[in-house]
């Protein structure tokens, strides 16, 4: 039964293509039939009657988004359930019932008239030889005068909430030409709402999202060459391209797509946020591709002025390096508004800059463009002139300075631009403690060997600090120029010895990636999973710190939170919340507990870890990448809720890093990419390939490393893949899953999986795209190509046993 199923969702694929064939055919039809594309002063389009563009895409004609009665005439995606609104022509003024008619004058005007002639709306052009209307196939609707082509009107100069490829967002200050976009008032009102977005002519051209005419919601950051700088996914790809032209009187902003397949739309929505909206061709749904503002700190000035704002820390908010907060009262209310003010006063002569890496450039309306400056160039200039407050180079326009306070600069983990901001000298040699809190700084300077802190250094600090019990907090500088701080609790050795019952055997849980781990209980009730690391350990103190510096930054529901460590004499521990529900190995591959994850459980558990994961890779301040993501190390809450645990093998990579090469290969065989396990490559996609694995191994039930007897060269991927290109891909799930579920989600995540196991590593989506594939419904997505390591080969084992540089963890820990 299933297999039929896998064969007719391919099926309907066709039949889908089919009826597109057959609505281009209509299309062409009725171009030698009645509407067509164009319109002449001796046709009319009376209410029920239509313009079609001529490759079918749009279509113009009346509709009500609400109330039946109101009727208005606009453009839509023509097959879209919904009628996708991408024009409204009488936005203020709808007609009243269906007797609306589209007369177009012979001296050219288009006028919409009910039938007692009263006009609701018109294109106001006269003085027309043979003027002609033409719905072309970009969704632009055109009057042109027939013989001379000369453009008298179009429907891109007067945009309503959407910006189609090819129309423009324009701004003119000496003609004040101002085309934005204005949101509907509501689904059902297409008149002009309370948000627009807009161009400003800044020292560089920017968009700002104004709800009325007081209130900035949020600012795109200045353009850079390729796309505004605060939307990191505004970078180059071959799906868009964004264009900006301009000036310091005028900038126009449009964009095209590339694809030929797809249809994308800019999309400014009723409760303020603007949508970045594709599909494909074939598709009717929409997929979001990006939205805006899309987090607090994408909200203007969130911070007031000289703050910052990175998602990744709790509060949110901090002041620049230098600035304090204005009302410290205010701010620990977080309550932000009021901002930070400088905690030294500048000192013309002798001030220096500092460096702040990957932020959205502050708002510009006070800052100066230098367009021929390059950074040297734009550092003295600013140097030299006192009121210059920060200076940066940014793609698309040179050196920008600013006067005054920072405004609304966020930090971003991928993307972004550097920006200097000046500072009195006695703030740039050492960084002051802003709070006033008494602290230890460890300073770790992040150096080639990567990220081996000498643990004698924290013994140290904590030897003087011993008196002290918990409430402790050991501060980390993870680099200098990122300044900021970290606090992680130090527990006393006692508080732990009575927790645990004294590391009693009755507590232990089992062994992790380098010492055992127990069970305990503090004073307050609060459970805890402590880790010890085992004594003789070299490798464990290696990995200790390691886990200690990459976790304790981390926050995040799916990954596995530290609530802080203890050194003390030998001793090393780690001290986490802890789970009830033990690790997923224990649920998958048990034959009894496999039954209590059902396919709803099993999917919120893939997309909690891919969450987990697309956070380490990117939306955390860091990029880490874990290098040991397998069944056991992803923990289960009491609500089976995934947490990726086991920081002990991860590292970070600086943001712009793509892959690291090591001769120290560790993981677990069976989730190890190709170029990992051979070549030593690790990068985002070896932990992309890794979750591939986990996905198969969760769908499944079964072990990437069991060999089935009958099937004996070929492993779990090698099946998964052997099914699909057979259309048979359901029979891989583990008849534990029940009957209940929807086979096309299945599919869709087996799909993916497959796309996340490929060979060539180029070819596996980001987390990203598989936390944005995983989400949608209906996305269309690509082809897998053949996994890696699909045949269980023993030929690998043989390559690592050959090269004692390398080691390798077996499964098992
Ligand atoms: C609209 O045009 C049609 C024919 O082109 C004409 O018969 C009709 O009277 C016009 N309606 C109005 C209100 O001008
Ligand atoms: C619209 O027309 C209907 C009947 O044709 C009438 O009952 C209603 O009052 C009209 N509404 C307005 C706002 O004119
Ligand atoms: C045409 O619209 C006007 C203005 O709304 C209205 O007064 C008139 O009754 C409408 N005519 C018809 C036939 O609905
Ligand atoms: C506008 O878009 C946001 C983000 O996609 C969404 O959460 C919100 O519901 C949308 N508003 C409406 C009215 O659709
Ligand atoms: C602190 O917040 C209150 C209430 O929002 C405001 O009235 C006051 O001016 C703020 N204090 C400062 C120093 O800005
Ligand atoms: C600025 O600093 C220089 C060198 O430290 C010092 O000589 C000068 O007096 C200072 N000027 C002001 C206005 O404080
Ligand atoms: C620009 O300067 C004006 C006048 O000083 C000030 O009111 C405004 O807040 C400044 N804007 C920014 C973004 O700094
Ligand atoms: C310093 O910069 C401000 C703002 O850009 C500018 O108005 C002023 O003329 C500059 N002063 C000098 C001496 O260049």
């Amino acid at each position: 039964m299933r297999l039929s199923k896998c064969h007719e969702a391919k099926g309907e694929m066709a039949l889908l293509e089919w009826f597109l064939l057959l609505g281009f055919s209509a299309a062409t039809i009725l171009v030698h039939g009645q509407p067509g594309d164009t319109m002449t002063p001796t046709k009319s389009i009376v209410d029920g009657q239509i313009l079609i563009s001529s490759d079918g895409t749009f279509e113009l004609g009346f509709f009500s988004p609400g109330d039946p009665n109101n009727r208005y005439l606009g453009i839509h995606y023509r097959g879209t359930p919904d009628k996708t609104v991408a024009w409204v022509a009488n936005r203020i003024s709808p007609l009243n019932g269906s007797m609306g008619v589209l007369n177009l004058t012979g001296d050219g005007n288009l006028v919409l008239l009910n039938s007692t002639g009263y006009v609701f709306w018109s294109t106001g052009t006269s003085n027309a030889i043979n003027p002609v209307v033409k719905l072309l196939d970009s969704g632009n609707l055109v009057l042109i005068e027939g013989t001379s082509k000369n453009l008298l009107w179009q429907s891109f100069d007067h945009p309503s909430d959407t910006l189609l490829p090819g129309m423009k967002l324009e701004r003119d200050l000496r003609t004040n030409v101002d085309r934005h976009l204005t949101s509907w008032k509501s689904s059902s009102d297409p008149s002009p709402g309370d948000y627009s977005y807009k161009l400003h002519i800044n020292a560089v051209p920017e968009l700002f999202l104004w709800r009325g005419s007081v209130q900035i919601v949020y600012r795109t950051g200045p353009w850079n060459g390729r796309g505004f700088g605060g939307i990191p996914e505004m970078k180059k790809n071959n799906m868009f391209r964004f264009i900006l032209t301009g000036n310091e009187y005028e900038a126009t902003y449009t964009f095209e797509v590339l694809d030929n397949s797809i249809l994308s739309r800019l999309l400014l929505n009723e409760t303020g946020t603007v949508q970045r909206l594709v599909r494909y061709k074939s598709n009717l749904a929409w997929d979001f591709y990006w939205w805006l503002p899309k987090d607090p700190c994408d909200e203007y000035a969130n911070c007031g002025a000289n703050g910052v704002c990175s998602t990744s820390y709790s509060p949110a908010c901090d002041c620049l390096r230098g600035f304090t907060p204005k009302s410290p009262q205010n701010w620990t209310m977080r309550d932000n508004a009021d901002g930070c003010a400088r905690r030294i006063a500048l000192n013309c002569s002798s001030d220096g800059f500092f460096g702040l890496e990957q932020v959205k450039l502050p708002d510009t309306s006070n800052a100066t463009a230098h367009s021929s400056k390059n950074l040297e160039e734009c550092k003295d200039w600013c140097l030299k002139n006192c009121s210059c407050s920060a200076y940066a180079i940014s793609g698309g326009s040179g050196c920008i300075t600013w006067t005054g306070d920072l405004v609304d600069i966020r930090v971003f983990t991928e993307g972004g631009e550097n920006l200097y901001i000046r500072l009195a000298s006695s703030e740039l040699g050492h960084r002051r403690d802003n709070y006033g809190k008494k602290k230890l700084i460890v300073i770790i300077i992040s150096s080639l060997a990567g990220f081996l802190l000498p643990v004698c250094f924290i013994h140290l600090l904590w030897k003087k600090n011993r008196k002290s019990k918990q409430g402790k907090t050991i501060t980390t500088h993870y680099t200098e120029s990122r300044g900021n701080e970290l606090e992680l609790p130090l527990f006393d050795i006692h508080t732990i010895r009575t927790a645990t019952n004294n590391f009693s055997d009755d507590n232990k849980l089992g062994e992790g990636g380098f010492g055992p781990v127990y069970k305990g209980q503090l004073d307050d009730g609060e459970k805890i999973a402590v880790k010890r690391l085992s004594k003789d350990s070299v490798q464990g103190i290696h990995e200790f710190t390691n886990e200690v510096l990459v976790i304790a930054k981390l926050q995040h529901r799916n990954l596995v939170r530290l609530l802080g460590c203890c050194i003390e004499g030998e001793e090393r521990l780690l001290v986490y919340e802890y789970l009830q529900n033990t690790s997923l190995d224990c649920f998958i591959f048990d034959r009894r507990r496999r039954a209590f994850l059902d396919w709803q459980k099993r999917l919120n558990i893939i997309l909690g870890v891919a969450r987990g994961l697309l956070y380490l890779h990117q939306d955390s301040r860091l990029k880490i990448i874990h290098r040991d993501l397998k069944a056991s190390n992803i923990l289960l809450d009491e609500e089976l809720n995934p947490k990726i645990s086991d920081f002990g093998t991860a590292r970070i990579f600086k943001v712009d890093q793509i892959e690291e090469n090591t001769n120290r290969v560790v993981g677990t065989y069976g989730y190890m990419s190709p170029e990992y396990a051979m070549g030593g490559i690790f990068s985002v996609k070896s932990d992309v390939f890794s979750f591939g694995v986990l996905v198969l191994e969760i769908l499944s039930g079964k072990k990437n490393r069991m060999i089935n007897q009958r099937e004996a060269r070929v492993n779990l991927l090698g099946r998964a893949w052997r099914l699909w290109t057979e259309g048979r891909c359901l029979e891989i799930l583990d008849k534990a899953v029940g009957c209940a579920y929807p086979e096309s989600k299945i599919l869709q995540c087996i799909q993916v999986a497959l796309l996340c196991v490929q060979e060539g590593s180029e070819d596996r989506p980001t987390m990203a795209e598989v936390v944005l594939m995983l989400g949608t419904e209906s996305a269309l997505l690509p082809q897998p190509q053949k996994p890696g390591f699909y045949i269980a080969t023993p030929l690998m084992e043989r390559n690592w046993s050959s090269s004692n540089k390398i080691t390798v963890t077996i499964e098992g820990r």
